[in-house]
């Protein structure tokens, strides 16, 4: 197993490129799926979930080439609606693979994405949305049988919570359908905008993306087409938090400074500075750190559940004590013991979490628990005194596209071993 080794205490400065949004190019590959002829999708991040996802693709008969940051999908013959039971578990988020194989095929079967590292993954928002669409669901121990005799068709849909893979699904399930389909307290995470985006260029009649309603017309056919995947946002908050932490000043280049709504501001509330031109962002650290006295996590616009775990990072030396309550999923706080370990006062209740700002932390032995708490791990190490060896790195690499060269290359002293 591979792990990092981190030397804290080294200032933060320089340039640093932001990758390619994990969850948004994630739905993307899965619209490929929809498409005739070929889409060349750039600005793809090298991570383990993509490989994934383009092995599901592949394991469904399209042809899947990566090569660089561009991921070329040929989906003209789909020969199986099975997705792998091993890809399933794999990758959690394969459940948006489901809407496209019904829009493209009429029928699914995958296993069941059950519980994860987050708390319980229901996908009770995705079946019943798709049922209203003429989906028939059966499942048997764990495995789900979907199938549209009738095709699927248009339909209103009004999502109870604003979930952003139902919407996806919804999205992938609709485009190819037959007639009308209006989502209301749709997901606006930006994800599902540049999801939009990409299907709209490939012929796709979609308004409204990125607000709370979204109005979809079937039509009958899509063509592939050439996209670029939108800058990651968590990972620019990540790159925030690592000089919070830190110390220190990036450019952060390539981001898309309207998708940080709710971040950058945070971040300001904690004393750092953050300046805008089109598309970079710099960013200083703020000394002390300030305390949040109330912060919670909420659908977008609000502040991101993604970047909870590195947010408590940047607060452990804060000049006093914070509050942040998780109010998306149930079990998102797993991150704090190893910070604790590392010298934090932290306390954890219900879904609240209290930290105690502390001079400072100490390097430890700490192990990834998921991959945004190994990434606040990560970020706690680069400011911490002495030594930190970071263990279940695969958690991290599963979001970060070699996240030790790009610190390495703002001064950080790390070594994947
Ligand atoms: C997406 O997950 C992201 N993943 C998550 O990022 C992100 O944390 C989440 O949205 C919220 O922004 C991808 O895009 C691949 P949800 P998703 O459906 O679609 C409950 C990361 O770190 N819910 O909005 O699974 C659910 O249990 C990952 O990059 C139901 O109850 O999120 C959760 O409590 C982690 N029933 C809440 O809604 C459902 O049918 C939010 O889930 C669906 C969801």
């Amino acid at each position: 197993m591979q792990k990092f080794v981190i030397q804290g205490g080294r200032r933060l400065e320089g340039d640093i490129t932001v990758q390619g949004a994990k969850n948004s190019a994630l739905p993307i590959l899965a619209a490929a799926l929809l498409c005739g002829g070929e889409s060349n999708i750039t600005n793809v991040p090298k991570l383990s979930d993509v490989y994934a996802a383009c092995r599901i693709l592949s394991s469904l008969g399209c042809t899947c080439r990566m090569q660089g940051h561009t991921v070329t999908v040929r989906a003209d013959a789909i020969q199986r609606h099975v997705i792998p039971e091993p890809l399933m578990q794999e990758m959690r988020s394969s459940i948006i693979f489901l809407g496209a194989l019904l829009g493209r095929t009429g029928s699914c079967t995958l296993g069941y994405p059950g519980g994860c590292e987050l708390g319980p993954r229901p996908i009770d928002l995705h079946l019943q949305a798709l049922g209203r669409m003429g989906v028939r669901i059966r499942e048997e121990s764990g495995i789900l049988t979907c199938t549209a005799p009738k095709g699927l068709h248009g339909a209103r849909i009004h999502l109870q919570f604003p979930s952003v893979g139902a919407t996806e699904n919804i999205l992938l399930a609709a485009v190819l359908a037959k007639g009308d389909t209006v989502i209301t307290n749709a997901a606006r995470e930006p994800e599902i905008a540049d999801l939009a985006g990409f299907l709209i260029r490939c012929g796709a009649k979609i308004d409204g993306a990125g607000s709370g309603t979204i109005k979809i017309r079937g039509t009958d056919h899509l063509t592939g087409c050439e996209y670029a995947v939108m800058p990651d946002r968590i990972v620019t908050a990540t790159w925030f938090a690592c000089a919070a932490c830190a110390g220190g000043t990036l450019r952060l280049l390539h981001t898309d400074a309207p998708s940080l709504i709710g971040i950058l501001d945070v971040f300001e509330d904690m004393g750092c500075r953050c300046s805008r031109s089109e598309d970079a962002i710099c960013f200083s650290a703020g000394r002390p750190i300030r305390p949040l006295h109330y912060m919670k996590t909420m659908p977008y616009p609000g502040f991101p559940t993604d970047a909870q775990a590195i947010c408590m990072a940047a607060l452990c030396r804060a000049s006093g004590t914070s509050v942040i309550e998780e109010t998306i999923f149930e079990n998102r706080f797993r991150h704090v013991e190893a910070l604790n370990r590392m010298g934090a006062d932290i306390r954890v209740a219900g879904r609240a979490a209290v930290i105690r700002g502390v001079p400072m932390l100490h390097g430890a032995n700490v192990s990834a628990t998921d991959l945004r708490g190994g990434a606040a791990m990560l970020a706690a190490a680069l400011g911490a005194e002495g030594e930190t060896t970071l263990t279940e790195i695969s958690h991290i690499d599963r979001g970060y596209d070699s996240p030790e060269q790009t610190l390495r290359s703002v001064g950080a002293e790390i070594v994947r071993i």
